[in-house]
């Protein structure tokens, strides 16, 4: 069985605070960009192990690592299901903010729910989604959500962007998520992100903020210049995307879109 594991943006991200698991309360809007994907595909084998191919952008991950696998052997331990071959064609770029692996882990976790007929429902997707990652939860829903807690309480949330051309710019510098959390200050914003949603669009920049863009744009001036070009040329808005380093706009129209086409080739209408 093949999947498309689309990527998602965050379209504002409040670190609201942290919590004695070390993780952080967050307030953010998940939204998926059903252009760009990896191509993943699983199939039932015989044989002992699990087996892990991988084809386009190179991880410089170890197999027993990477997130599928993990996601393949987190159903193994649950349900009294047979072995895999996965074979991932990798194009969303990764160290991006993009949620790929996280698209692809609950790719694996669809798959293997549909192969061997196990019938489980949206819920018990989601809680094993959840066991593998923040983000991962949000692709068995994969659609515009507020995701709050770990980032694993979805909501789902109406936000018309119908008509809106979308541009990503993946700067060539990376950031970890370790990284962009290490230098975040947590703070709870006077008016929550779904009423700053609800302004007209127009007046989302400055309001609808990414809470990991101050120390980020600090220790990667390239990515904070990025943003900037994307503002210069119309976008009606642009941020960083969930611990970046990808930075998005969104453009009123394909020709304003179609100027960036020099510093990427991942522009696509919503
Ligand atoms: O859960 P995931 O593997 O996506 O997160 C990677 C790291 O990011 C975690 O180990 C944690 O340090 C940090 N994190 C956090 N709060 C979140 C999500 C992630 O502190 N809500």
């Amino acid at each position: 069985m093949k999947i498309k594991a689309n990527c998602k943006i965050n379209i504002g991200l409040d670190v609201l605070r942290k919590r004695e698991d070390g993780y952080h309360d967050l307030s953010t809007v998940m939204v998926p960009v059903e252009g760009l994907y990896d191509v993943v595909e699983v199939v039932p084998v015989e044989g002992e192990e699990n087996e892990f191919h991988s084809l386009g952008l190179v991880v410089d991950c170890p197999a027993e690592q990477n997130l599928c696998i993990k996601a393949a052997r987190l159903m193994q331990q649950r349900y009294d299901v047979g072995k895999v071959s996965i074979t991932l064609d990798k194009r969303v770029p990764f160290g991006a903010g993009l949620g790929g692996g996280s698209s692809d882990a609950t790719a694996v976790l669809v798959a293997m729910n549909e192969i061997f007929s196990l019938s489980l429902d949206e819920p018990t997707l989601i809680a094993l989604a959840a066991e593998l990652g923040s983000d991962t939860a949000f692709f068995v829903r994969n659609s515009p959500q507020l995701c709050e807690g770990r980032g694993e309480i979805m909501t789902p949330i109406d936000l018309n962007l119908k008509g809106l051309w979308l541009v990503l710019v993946k700067p060539d510098e990376g950031v970890s998520t370790r990284e962009a959390y290490a230098g975040v200050k947590p703070a709870v914003p006077a008016r929550s992100l779904v009423e700053r949603l609800a302004d007209p669009i127009t007046q989302w920049q400055g309001s609808v903020k990414n809470d990991f863009e101050p120390s980020v744009f600090a220790a990667h001036p390239v990515i904070a210049d990025v943003k900037q070009q994307l503002l210069d040329a119309g976008a009606v808005y642009a941020s960083m995307s969930g611990s970046g380093s990808t930075v998005f706009g969104l453009f009123d129209s394909k020709e304003k879109a179609e100027q960036l086409r020099p510093l990427t080739e991942y522009i696509y209408e919503l």
